[in-house]
């Protein structure tokens, strides 16, 4: 029997379920009128109402047990220390240090890296000052309107998310574009009505080899080469990179002084608060970005001195543990009430997914328990006109994690009262629904009275804040960021590499060989080898 399930929090943690699940949450309303005071805890501009959830002071202990059993807070404070908890690839997993005050020392292999995180940081701040002032110009001499992100996964998601979530903050005089895909149209549409001599490509990839990028970005040194006679000074002006891997910069033809580095310690899911984060600088000035950054720093301190009991992300990874292992939920739907947040949950796709998505525990013996959710959503409230029926009446159990802000940014007639109006019904109906008395009192006709009842008894968290700042993102970033950890810990998993995307990334290579080599004969199975003849014959090889 695997570790989590020997130890007695996960017993206790099975009867409270056995007793939670035959309890509605009017019951548990009822019984508890200081209920929403009792779940809700505020840190770093964040309020978290967890009220809502099938959870009561009994079970919520054992949760707590369970975290302290895993030995959370060690295993907690040696990331922060700069242990090389990423013990598959001997790395520390060390954001935190890329939001660290400039007297913080924290020590990778004896070296304080905090100096070079400031320097790195101090390097964006001139480049990206430079470039939005027009200081920086492109090689005839004209100013950057355009800045083309290539980049994917990491080097892709924060940015763009934090573009999306940022726009009110950005520079309007300036465009900016994400290429991430290798389909060809992808680069195309980013620079179609583009002047070559305006735009400015940054490439952004940790290990500066990934296919995507790589050929992402040869397609943007021709494009820029044959809009200046092949003139390869022009790549000094329109290039620079965003890697740990300098030498293959080098080689791609970016100068030193075009680079900037991150570091090994910084995972690509982790890395937006990074040199990854340089487009997010141009976009919104080095005071919003820093400001971005104290909004993490305030919610890591958060999660490094609460106590569990008060600790947002730990009573938000503790109730992930608690659907998925106890209630057997697949899925953890996030729905922002904030369309600037509509990339929001494709980036914690990757931050929750390729961290928890393992199914081996630290000691290489397999999990006999479920690991990381499905994370999905869409702003809301477009979401309630698409998927949110089958949350309200469907036949699975899917928490909610509804997030919204007081204010909004550009205030518009009713809009914001709607808006919030609405996020708040969403937690209200999911969790104490309609009952067959309230839509017979309504006078429903008997035969649709099972049609139009809510069971209720959906969980939702709601979490709050005043309005989307930079520092407000940032905080909530790193809140999904801990609240990762600590599942991960529950789970006994390394959520820090991702040994799971290599695979299909060699048989792809494999594969382009064989379909650009027609003649090479191939030794797939039989389903594969038929795909790439199908392709070959299409493509007349
Ligand atoms: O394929 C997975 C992955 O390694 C991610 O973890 C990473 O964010 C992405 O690819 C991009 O990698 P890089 O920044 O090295 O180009």
């Amino acid at each position: 029997m695997s570790t989590a399930r020997r130890i007695d929090p996960w017993q206790a943690l099975q009867k409270h379920h056995a007793r939670l699940d035959k309890l509605h949450l009017r019951t548990l309303f009822e019984q508890d009128p200081r209920r929403v005071q009792r779940y809700t805890r505020e840190a770093a501009g964040w309020r978290l109402d967890y009220s809502k959830h099938r959870i009561d002071a009994a079970s919520l202990d054992a949760l707590f047990e369970l975290a302290r059993a895993v030995q959370l807070e060690a295993r907690r404070d040696a990331m922060f220390s700069g242990e090389k908890v990423n013990f598959t690839e001997h790395r520390a997993a060390l954001h935190t240090a890329l939001r660290a005050p400039a007297d913080a020392v924290i020590l990778v292999d004896g070296v304080n890296v905090v100096p070079e995180v400031h320097a790195v940081l101090a390097q964006m701040r001139a480049f990206s000052d430079a470039v939005r002032s027009g200081a920086w110009r492109g090689h005839s001499g004209r100013p950057i309107r355009n800045i083309v992100n290539i980049g994917i996964g990491g080097s892709d998601l924060g940015p763009v998310m934090a573009h999306e979530a940022l726009r009110w903050y950005g520079d309007r005089r300036l465009a900016l574009r994400f290429v991430s895909n290798i389909d060809g149209t992808d680069f195309q549409e980013a620079v179609r009505g583009l002047r070559p001599d305006e735009t400015l490509f940054i490439v952004a990839s940790k290990t500066f080899t990934t296919l995507e990028t790589m050929t992402n970005a040869h397609s943007a040194r021709d494009w820029l080469l044959a809009s200046c006679g092949g003139d390869k000074r022009a790549v000094a002006r329109h290039f620079v990179a965003l890697s740990t891997n300098l030498d293959a910069v080098e080689a791609f033809g970016i100068a030193r002084a075009n680079a900037f580095a991150f570091w090994d310690w910084v995972g690509g899911r982790y890395s937006m608060d990074s040199a990854i984060g340089l487009s997010t600088m141009i976009a919104i000035g080095a005071p919003a970005f820093m400001d971005m950054l104290a909004g993490f720093h305030a919610m890591d301190e958060h999660f490094r001195q609460a106590p569990l009991e008060q600790n947002l992300p730990v009573i938000m990874g503790l109730l992930n543990v608690w659907y998925g292992n106890f209630f057997g939920s697949e899925t953890v739907a996030v729905l922002p009430y904030a369309q600037y947040l509509k990339r929001f949950p494709a980036y914690l796709q990757q931050l929750t997914m390729e961290s928890n998505g393992k199914s081996v525990r630290r000691d290489g013996k397999r999990v006999d328990y479920t690991t990381g959710a499905v994370f999905w959503g869409e702003p809301g409230t477009n979401g309630q006109h698409s998927f949110y029926q089958l949350i309200h009446q469907g036949t699975r159990l899917i928490p909610c994690d509804f997030i919204a802000f007081a204010h909004a940014l550009e205030p518009l007639g009713r809009h914001q009262d709607l808006l919030l109006a609405n996020v708040i019904a969403q937690a209200e109906a999911l969790a104490f629904g309609k009952s067959a008395a309230q839509v017979r009192a309504e006078g429903a006709p008997a035969a649709l009275v099972p049609h139009k009842v809510f069971e209720g008894n959906r969980p939702s968290s709601l979490l709050l804040a005043d309005k989307l700042t930079p520092a407000a993102l940032g905080s909530l970033v790193a809140l999904y960021e801990h609240s990762v950890f600590t599942q991960a810990c529950v789970w006994d998993i390394n959520p820090f590499d991702q040994w799971g995307v290599e695979l299909g990334k060699q048989l792809a290579l494999r594969v382009a060989g064989e379909i650009e080599a027609p003649r090479k004969r191939l030794q797939h199975d039989a389903s594969t080898n038929a795909a790439i003849q199908w392709y070959r014959q299409a493509r007349g090889h």
